[in-house]
């Protein structure tokens, strides 16, 4: 039987743009009471609204998935509020373009304290009360997560570190009837190329070329809010993130070649 959100706490970050703001929707109209975390605080103004508008139940939080002493504060908040957490969806990050010779480490670490260890803070701060429900941890991954990205050092280790770490949670928590779903996702239209960082960790602000299909928020959360309620494992999100798989698993050499066809504009920047 699929799961049901009705009157279920349901904590989303990175809620104020892009694929995040369209998970909240999505849950909102299952009937989920949503908890949008961002650091963003006038993105979450605006989301507040529209699922106000929506008539949804719903709170914003002001939470800098990086900090552990907010993120700690934040999801206390949010069960002394709204209830203990039935799902929590790790979806906060951000990338960057640029070649590892080239890429400052601080930008690197920033990169992977924002995916990696702002998942960790997350599901740290949550899985007791998850536990108490039998919910489920979500973990907004990339094809990068499984297979190499060129250009894009510190997010392929943030996304694969997040793959590793949610992958043995789940070893540990199945026994509990707690579920673990990581979504390695392909391109989706949203802000992530514009606040692509560079080399020297300033935001690039400019669209990158991108490989296959390219989907929507809304058909992306639509499709991760399907998978959290068959209770999946993976979701591969979208026909290249799929094909990636396939080829990446059966023959690694050939996708690099691929990849690396469609991704020479790194060597320029
Ligand atoms: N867009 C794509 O093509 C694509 C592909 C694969 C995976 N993803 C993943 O999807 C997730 C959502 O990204 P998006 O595409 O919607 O991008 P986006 O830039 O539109 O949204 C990212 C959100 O994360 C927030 N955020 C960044 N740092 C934060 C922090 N320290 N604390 C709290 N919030 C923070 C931003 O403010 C923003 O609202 C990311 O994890 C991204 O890696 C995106």
């Amino acid at each position: 039987m699929a799961r049901e959100f009705n009157d279920k706490v349901v904590v989303i970050t990175g809620a104020a743009s892009g694929l995040g703001y369209a998970l909240c929707k999505r849950f909102a109209q299952a009937g989920a009471i949503v908890a949008g975390l961002d650091k963003d605080a006038k993105g979450l103004e605006i989301l507040a609204d529209e699922l106000s508008a929506m008539g949804a139940s719903a709170h914003t939080f002001v939470c800098d998935v990086t900090d552990e002493a907010v993120v700690n504060d934040t999801i206390s908040q949010v069960i002394d509020k709204m209830g203990d957490i039935y799902v929590l969806i790790n979806n906060a990050g951000v990338s960057h373009v640029s070649l590892f010779q080239k890429i400052r480490v601080s930008v690197l670490k920033k990169v992977i304290d924002i995916s990696l260890f702002g998942t960790i803070y997350c599901t740290k701060a949550a899985i007791d009360s998850i536990i108490k429900t039998q919910g489920t941890v979500v973990g907004i991954a990339s094809v990068a997560g499984y297979a190499p990205l060129a250009g894009r050092t510190g997010y392929a280790a943030a996304k694969h570190g997040m793959a590793g770490f949610l992958n043995t949670l789940r070893t540990e928590v199945d026994r509990s009837g707690v579920k673990v779903l990581l979504v390695f996702a392909t391109y989706i239209k949203t802000n992530l190329a514009k606040n692509n960082l560079s080399a020297d960790g300033t935001p690039m602000n400019k669209e990158r070329p991108t490989s296959g299909n390219v989907l929507m928020p809304d058909d992306a959360a639509d499709s991760i809010f399907k998978a959290v309620a068959q209770e999946e494992r993976q979701l591969l999100l979208g026909e290249t993130a799929q094909a990636s798989w396939d080829l990446y698993y059966s023959d690694p050499a050939a996708y690099e070649e691929i990849m690396l066809s469609l991704n020479q504009f790194v060597f320029e920047e």
